[in-house]
């Protein structure tokens, strides 16, 4: 089973905005919307740039480049121009820790 990883205190992420962290490398991009997280690696699957600045809507991520969307919860790929999802990674608070698993 994969382990839950301690990534922020809950009380340093606001509702509405995220944090960056890295995992295993990869820079992941935690959120908190309207008090559920959802973490998310921090990169488009259409060209490869960061996605965390994107504007958030009904549980989706828009691309600031060039628009892609993109589900928070599942990484799923909702709109062109990209085609392939992006690595989503479950999120939860336990004990005032968010903490997420990286089952890549
Ligand atoms: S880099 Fe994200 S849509 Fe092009």
């Amino acid at each position: 089973m994969t382990e839950w990883i301690n990534v922020a205190p809950e009380t340093s992420l606001a509702k509405g905005e995220h944090l960056l962290i890295t995992l295993n490398e990869s820079s992941v991009a935690v959120f908190n919307i309207e008090g559920k997280f959802y973490s998310i690696e921090d990169m488009c699957s259409h060209d490869g740039t960061e996605i965390a600045s994107g504007i958030i809507k009904d549980e989706e991520i828009i691309c600031p480049r060039h628009g892609a969307r993109f589900c928070l919860k599942t990484g799923a790929v909702k709109c062109a121009p990209a085609y392939e999802a992006i690595a989503a990674f479950p999120t939860r608070v336990v004990d005032g820790w968010i903490q997420i698993q990286d089952h890549r």
